[in-house]
């Protein structure tokens, strides 16, 4: 499974990069109004700092709009992938968007069936917002492993992106139904090496290694 990092912080990206833990970037226009900085700025940065994937995000609703936004968006680099949300007028433009060779991420998804229309529109991503999900008492998880299931059964290309995730276990279950992308927030990322008992073992070890004998 491919991790992105789910952040337009250039700090927190160059981080996850040395980590080694950083195959690509989703942004949204909520985590690029939290850096504070002009838009095109942050993307010309992430996408020369990253080899893999930079999703960036249309804000258009409309097609004509959309079209115009990702033609200009792609055009800031290769690695550009256009987001779009997961609503008529934006399955129209990943059709669109195929036909001209633009990679797309259809955002916003909430349901199988949503995930379904990504696909047969030629969405090079899904993402599924498990977090949001979870947050209205549904099982995002559960929604995750439905989209799993349908692609697999037609054979689709499109991957599957998982998005909103809030926790390790969110990770741990999105390796375990074999996404193809878990989009992590940065915190998350550092959560996902910590445990108790190894900072408890390494302490006595390192306690132990004083009572050596040194040369
Ligand atoms: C995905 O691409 C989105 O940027 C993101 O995962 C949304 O997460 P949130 O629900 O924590 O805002």
């Amino acid at each position: 499974m491919q991790f992105f990092i789910d952040s337009a912080d250039v700090g927190e990206i160059q981080k996850a990069l040395a980590m080694g833990l950083c195959d690509g970037v989703t942004t949204n226009p909520s985590l690029v109004a939290r850096t504070g900085r002009k838009f095109s700025e942050v993307l010309k940065e992430i996408t020369a700092l990253v080899p893999g994937p930079v999703s960036a995000e249309v804000t258009a609703v409309d097609h004509a709009g959309m079209m115009k936004e990702a033609r200009a968006l792609a055009k800031v680099a290769d690695n550009v992938v256009v987001k779009v949300p997961l609503i008529v007028e934006g399955l129209r433009a990943v059709r669109s968007l195929a036909a001209e060779g633009i990679r797309t991420n259809v955002t916003l998804c909430f349901s199988p069936v949503q995930a379904l229309l990504a696909a047969k529109a030629g969405a090079t991503y899904v993402s599924p917002f498990v977090g949001r999900l979870d947050d209205v008492s549904e099982d995002g998880m559960a929604m995750v492993s439905q989209i799993v299931e349908i692609y697999r059964s037609y054979d689709f290309a499109t991957k599957v992106l998982v998005a909103s995730v809030r926790h390790p276990v969110h990770v741990l279950e999105a390796a375990r139904l074999g996404a193809d992308v878990a989009t992590i927030p940065f915190a998350v990322i550092g959560q996902l090496a910590n445990h108790p008992l190894t900072e408890i073992g390494l302490k006595k070890f390192l306690a132990d290694w004083e009572k050596v004998p040194k040369e």
